[in-house]
């Protein structure tokens, strides 16, 4: 491993309820080091953002939970995490087959092209006014082909072939680290990264915001999370929940 510290303590299991859950228990039991990893080959109670279920062909792909120690960041701007985090899926797949056109889908759905290839699920604990600690599960179709989900895809109906989940785990390992040593030293520079990637910046879509179905262009996101709408030429401040995209 190519690593300070990050999968160092790498716990592999064959079948969990969630690697979220995992990892928040040996959080409660006080047990953990920085940088432990817990992958699945399959997870039985998988979870996605919204409450919802995340489902993976067993074996196929990667469902795994990072754990890392967070230092001095306010826990209002904790959507640096987010940013760091889902980057840093970017900067692996792209490590690993640098022609993907690789996008994050505000929050923080990586996507190939139209398609979704990996969703975060970021559970931060936090203690006062600042992030104490974070558990970063990922999920990334790597081996899957067939979906029930209409825009979900994975790296190998991207590339063609077959991938090996071992080599995107150990690059998901240091993009990752790197990503997260920079949360002290360049949140800045973290988050103007982050609104390059963004998928379909500044182009016209369809979504329906505050209830209402409009015509508008995303032209950037927060440390706070906020994102920025251009709407008929005037710009709107939005939250998550404001927003659903209509496809
Ligand atoms: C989403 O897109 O809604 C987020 C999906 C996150 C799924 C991963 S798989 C590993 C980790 N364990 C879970 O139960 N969820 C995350």
């Amino acid at each position: 491993m190519d690593t300070l510290y990050t999968g160092h303590n790498l716990i592999r299991l064959q079948r969990v309820d969630s690697t979220n859950n995992y990892a928040a228990k040996l959080i409660q039991a006080n047990k953990w080091a920085d940088g432990t990893v817990i992958v699945a080959e399959e997870q039985l109670a998988g979870r996605g953002r919204n409450r919802k279920d995340w489902l993976s062909e067993p074996g196929k792909n990667l469902t795994c939970s990072f754990m890392f120690k967070v230092f001095s960041l306010p826990a209002k701007h904790a959507f640096v995490l987010n940013a760091a985090a889902s980057l840093a899926v970017c900067d692996a797949l792209l490590k690993f087959a640098p022609a993907l056109n690789v996008r994050i889908k505000w929050p923080n759905d990586v996507f190939i092209d139209d398609q979704k290839v990996a969703g975060l699920l970021i559970e931060s604990q936090i203690r006062g006014a600042f992030v104490e600690s974070a558990i970063v599960g990922i999920g990334l179709n790597v081996n899957q082909t067939a979906f029930e989900f209409p825009r979900a895809g994975s790296i190998a109906l991207a590339t063609g072939q077959a991938c090996d989940k071992d080599v995107l785990l150990t690059l998901l390992c240091s993009a990752l680290e790197q990503n997260m040593l920079r949360l002290k030293s360049s949140p800045q520079h973290l988050m103007s990264r982050y609104n390059e990637f963004l998928y379909a910046l500044r182009s016209e879509r369809t979504f329906l915001i505050r209830g209402e179905e409009v015509a508008a262009r995303l032209l950037s996101v927060r440390n706070d999370g906020m994102a920025r709408f251009d709407i008929r030429g005037s710009v709107y401040s939005c939250e998550l929940d404001d927003v659903i995209w209509r496809w």
